[in-house]
């Protein structure tokens, strides 16, 4: 039986509910299976580390994590700690560290959410954004001169390497070429941004020559947030730049019910490092404490993690138990319109589990 170690970094606010209810899942899933083996090694990192150590994990931080099989992470961002202190000392470091290029972000429907598109259902919105993540708009390049004088300036340069764009444009060829429908919708801005957006557009006309049984499409950034609500089923995989596409999974998560339902897996497709799993939601200080997080992020980034890790069995035996509860509509979060807690879903997906179906 092959058995895995996982380093669980709850970090910051709800990170501390969902995280603990995922290892929950988890661990009644490889009970039920008997398949495989998991076993979760979890670090305090995160802002109230950064209060008492004046930083958001050790300097050795990724030597320590080097050794998993995975990570996985719950969100970052601590009123009392400045957002790009929090990110750039944690989350950022991780992606970038470990080459986890390829930022995947499936969404769907799933039977039973309630969506706010009028008349759409699961067979209509089933997505993955393939979002480039360790360069771009988040390449940390960029500087401030003449601070607090009226002349001052702020620089914030998007970097784009060809060897950044073609593995990530590969990446989401790759995955396209998996899917039904085998079709990929390049997302930029080469209207308006005319040095690295124009670059991208032509390494992916060179790509297709490479992937015939891909269908293209090529789309403007702000083009493409009409074509997700008014088409949804016109789209299948989708790549794009690391800040286009943050913008378009929060919205892809908001049209399949909720961010609340976001899953992210940061992949090293290669495997020379761990790669990280984590919902797309965020810290969420305003609901944090009262025990009302949605957990199926995190159960979903769950069945990321297991996937990558050749679990597929075991990923799809945790997906149907999602789905199931999402169906019975009997056990919905808040967010989805739901009365119950994080703790009720998480058991109502156990309790999936156990019985096996
Ligand atoms: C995400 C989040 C992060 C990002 C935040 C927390 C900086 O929004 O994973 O989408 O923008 O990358
Ligand atoms: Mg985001």
């Amino acid at each position: 039986m092959k058995s895995y170690r996982i380093a669980a970094i709850p970090a910051d606010g709800i990170g501390l509910e969902v995280i603990p209810a995922g290892i929950e899942a988890v661990n009644v899933l490889q009970e039920v299976t008997g398949s495989f083996r998991m076993t979760f090694e979890s670090f305090d990192w995160g802002s109230d580390y950064y209060r008492s150590h004046g930083r958001m994990m050790p300097e050795n931080g990724l030597e320590v994590l080097k050794g998993f099989d995975a990570i996985f992470f719950g969100a970052v961002g601590h009123p009392s700690v400045p957002d790009h202190v929090s990110l750039w000392g944690l989350r950022l470091p991780i992606c970038q560290g470990f080459e986890q290029y390829a930022n995947v972000r499936p969404s769907r429907i799933l039977p039973g959410v309630p969506g706010p598109l009028a008349n759409r259902g699961p067979e209509d919105l089933d997505w993955v954004i393939i979002r480039e993540n360790t360069e771009g708009e988040y390449a940390g390049v960029g500087g401030r001169a003449h601070q607090g004088h009226p002349e001052e300036v702020g620089m914030e340069v998007a970097v784009f390497t060809r060897t950044g764009v073609t593995r990530v444009m590969r990446f989401a060829f790759e995955t396209a070429r998996k899917r039904k429908k085998r079709h990929l919708t390049l997302v930029t801005k080469s209207n308006a941004q005319r040095h690295g957006m124009v670059m991208w557009d032509s390494i992916f006309q060179e790509l297709t020559a490479s992937y015939p049984d891909v269908a293209t499409d090529r789309m403007l950034v702000d083009a493409t947030t009409t074509r997700m609500v008014l088409h949804p089923e016109t789209l299948d995989v989708l790549v794009a730049t690391n800040l286009h596409a943050d913008i378009l999974s929060d919205l892809a998560a908001a049209l399949s019910g909720s961010l609340g339902m976001g899953a992210t897996a940061n992949l090293n497709p290669e495997r020379a490092y761990p790669s990280m799993f984590e919902p797309i939601h965020g810290s969420a200080f305003d609901i944090m404490g009262k025990g009302i997080a949605n957990p199926i992020g995190t159960f979903w980034s769950a069945v990321l993690m297991l996937e990558h890790l050749g679990e597929t069995a075991a990923a799809a035996k945790l997906m149907a138990a999602i789905e199931e509860v999402t169906a019975s509509g009997r056990c919905l979060p808040p967010d989805l319109g739901g009365r119950a807690t994080t703790r009720e879903v998480t058991a109502a997906v156990c309790a999936a589990l156990r019985q096996g179906r």
